[in-house]
């Protein structure tokens, strides 16, 4: 099998890459998919902090650097999902890392493959370059339902088409029904197609203040169910 690579982006920060990152991952290992969660953003690193993991000592930074082989930084939870993590504090050499990001593949290519979904959460506006040497890689671009979230997004289609790089889709996060239409015509005009909608929930802040992914913190939430239809749109492959 072959793993999917999944690249959650968006060139303004704060729209909330992370937060759909970490409870995605959640909901396709609830539906049974071997996930990878990966973060990849070296600046403001907050996926363990989703899940409550803070007591590991090897990062994406120390496998980048070539401190360690991949597997010693993979750390597996009780959501039944593994966890690449970045460091939230830093060490000596971890700025370097951030200019290695370009050989990620080259350090995870050999477990990727253990997996159905490999998920990269990503720091705002991070350089396309290191998405070119990740074979058949698939961008998911985050927004929020206001202008310069929208135009941000637009630029980024935009570069990944001329890069021939896979647009998976566009994720509408902190929706309201007032604002949809709003995105969803902006999306259109990009060129891309909505693949969810995240409402704003205070779920989601409950889930990262209690270190849990929301399908398992609050089941029942409008945010865990939007999150488990969008984990079957994307297994179902769009
Ligand atoms: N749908 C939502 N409803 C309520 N709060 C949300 C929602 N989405 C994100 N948030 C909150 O917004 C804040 C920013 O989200 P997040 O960290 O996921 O953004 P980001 O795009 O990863 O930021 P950065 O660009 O800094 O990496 C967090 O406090 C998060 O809990
Ligand atoms: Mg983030």
């Amino acid at each position: 099998m072959v793993a999917r690579i999944i690249v959650i982006m968006s060139r303004k920060g704060g729209v909330g890459k992370t937060t759909v990152s970490a409870n995605l991952a959640s909901a396709l290992a609830t539906k049974k998919s071997r996930v990878l969660l990966i973060d990849a953003n070296m600046e403001t690193s907050h996926i363990a902090v989703h899940y409550g993991l803070d007591d590991y000592e090897m990062a994406l930074q120390d496998v980048l650097n070539g401190i360690v082989q991949v597997d010693r930084a993979i750390y597996h939870t009780r959501y039944g999902l593994d966890i690449l993590p970045s460091r939230v504090f830093r060490k000596k050499g971890d700025k370097a890392a951030n200019y290695q990001l370009i050989n990620l593949f080259f350090h995870i290519g050999r477990v990727v493959n253990s997996y159905d979904f490999v998920i990269i959460d990503t720091r705002p506006a991070t350089d396309i370059d290191f998405i070119r040497l990740i074979p058949n890689a698939e961008i998911v671009v985050v927004v929020n339902p206001d202008l310069t979230s929208l135009l941000e997004a637009k630029e980024l289609a935009k570069e990944l088409r001329e890069n021939a790089i896979k647009l998976l889709g566009i994720i509408v996060n902190r929706s309201n029904r007032r604002k949809q239409k709003l995105a969803e015509n902006a999306v259109l005009s990009m060129g891309g197609d909505v693949i969810g909608t995240i409402s704003e929930d205070d779920k989601l802040t409950d889930a990262l203040n209690s270190g849990m992914p929301v399908t398992h913190l609050n089941s029942r939430s409008r945010a865990s169910k939007e999150f488990l239809k969008l984990a079957d749109t994307i297994r179902r492959g769009i």
